[in-house]
């Protein structure tokens, strides 16, 4: 088998001899990272997965049983309107709005172009390094099937954007892409780039959490930069979108099944305790939500910040569908109304519009969080428990931004630093309640069966039912 099948693709790898050798080059690496850092303890059993073989939809939900390892990694972009060979979409916003999108990489805009780029990639084999040791505690098979599908298309994220590395950015490029294997999530010698893709990903319901809120955000920035000038990019990142649907459907709907599943143990108890039936209690959900919510809000970026604005005006970094939802793509009159730190006070205040990026996108991700929670409290509530899970606010344990080193409660009122340290214990998951988890995440591999403290799907994978053997374990 050559490269250019291995590497299945809509890009014409093959007429590029350099780009073929790049990758063929990087490719060993990258199988070899893999197998020490991708799931672990499962890399010779078959497994039910969505294998992208093409951009149209036929092809890229295409199932079959296959080995991790053997997945066919590849490198797609959304295929361009119209379909000629020439670029005709145009910038779709910025300072050079409506001319042509670039096919190369504009020469001044390199440096921040790779950093977009290297920054993304970074987040793909992270998250696979952060959850490397779930399958082995899989509440269900069907939970197991998933994990390892959003671990694997994960991997081919990573492709994606070293593809770009590879093809556009010459030595630099192929140097950054070695150096995305190399980097460890956790590691402090070599730690991925952002904070959160640091975090221990040690329990399923962190795992939910994770693929709810930080996964979200990558919806929010692949969004952002799936209309950028840089045409690549925005092709790559819009097909990129596609597979992390999935995920966000992992996180979403396990943090339901958690909730259902916890109000029906609270129901069963006779008073009212959730963990005395096996279960994770409301409030021990309600506290993971807090510390994945607060970490993944930091992901955004300053609230007022002058690299936002210069993302938006080279025209590299958007809105959350700038096409359809603005009819202003230049932004540089009007100003945006924004909730701000003034000495130590809370205040509205208008900032002019494209320093102001990060916190339009902020609240778009925030605003959908809401409407997830809102989902969870109606479940909660049929199985007729009193008791409502909340997406804290943006202000509350933050680490970056205007609000860090400032302390606020869950619902976002400042209080003093000793206020914040005596309610921790109440906010934020504690050891004990990290060791309680812990201590429920027993594997159940068998089709059909699931652990105590969750709540069956409404369906399976691929239109199978729940009891389907997803994975067949060798
Ligand atoms: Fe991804
Ligand atoms: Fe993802």
């Amino acid at each position: 088998m050559s490269l250019t099948d291995s590497i299945p693709n809509n890009v014409d790898l093959a007429s590029d001899k350099k780009l073929l050798r790049a990758l063929e080059q990087w490719q060993p690496d990258f199988k070899k990272w893999w197998l020490e850092m991708g799931p672990e303890g499962f890399q010779t059993d078959d497994i039910y997965l969505r294998t992208a073989i093409s951009v149209d939809p036929k092809g890229w939900a295409h199932y079959e049983y296959v080995k991790m390892p053997d997945y066919r990694w590849g490198i797609f972009l959304t295929p361009r309107a119209g379909s000629g060979a020439a670029v005709d979409r145009p910038i779709g916003f910025g300072d050079q709005a409506s001319t042509k999108a670039w096919e190369e990489v504009p020469g001044e805009f390199r440096g921040l172009l790779r950093r977009i780029i290297v920054t993304q990639a970074d987040t793909e084999p992270a998250s696979v390094e952060q959850q490397r040791l779930l399958g082995k505690s899989a509440p269900s098979m069907y939970d197991m099937r998933n994990l390892f599908q959003v671990n694997v298309e994960e991997g081919r994220h990573l492709w994606a954007m070293v593809h770009l590395l590879h093809q556009y950015f010459g030595r630099d490029g192929r140097e950054e892409a070695e150096a995305l294997l190399q980097r460890r999530s956790g590691n402090p010698d070599t730690p991925r780039i952002l904070g959160t893709f640091n975090e221990k990903t040690e329990d399923w319901l962190s795992f939910f959490c994770f693929t709810m809120f930080t996964d979200r955000d990558g919806k929010y920035q692949l969004s952002a930069l799936s209309e950028s000038g840089f045409d690549p990019l925005a092709r790559a990142t819009s097909f990129m979108l596609t597979e992390e649907s999935f995920h966000l459907f992992c996180g979403e709907t396990g943090i339901e099944r958690v909730a259902q599943r916890s109000a029906e143990l609270t129901k069963q108890d006779a008073n009212g305790d959730a963990r005395k039936q096996g279960g994770i209690d409301l409030p021990t959900l309600q506290k993971w939500i807090n510390f994945w919510f607060s970490s993944a809000v930091e992901l955004f970026g300053g609230e007022i910040s002058s690299n936002a604005a210069d993302y938006f005006a080279t025209g590299l970094k958007g809105r959350f569908r700038e096409k359809d939802k603005y009819t202003d793509h230049v932004a540089l009159e009007g100003s945006y109304e924004m909730t701000v730190l003034e000495e130590g006070r809370i205040a509205q205040k208008q900032v002019p519009l494209r320093n102001a990026m990060n916190e339009i996108l902020r609240d778009e991700y925030v605003a959908d969080c809401e409407r997830a929670c809102r989902k969870w409290n109606h479940t909660i509530k049929k199985a007729g428990v009193d008791f409502e899970l909340k997406i804290p606010s943006r202000r509350f344990n933050r680490n970056m931004g205007m609000y860090a080193g400032s302390s606020f409660d869950p619902a976002g009122n400042p209080i003093t630093a000793a206020q914040f340290e005596a309610g921790r214990q109440q906010w934020l998951p504690t050891d004990e309640d990290r060791a309680y988890v812990k201590s429920l995440m027993v594997p159940v591999t068998e089709p059909g069966k699931i652990a105590n403290w969750i709540a069956p799907p409404k369906q399976g994978v691929d239109g199978k039912p729940f009891d389907w053997q997803y994975v067949r374990f060798s």
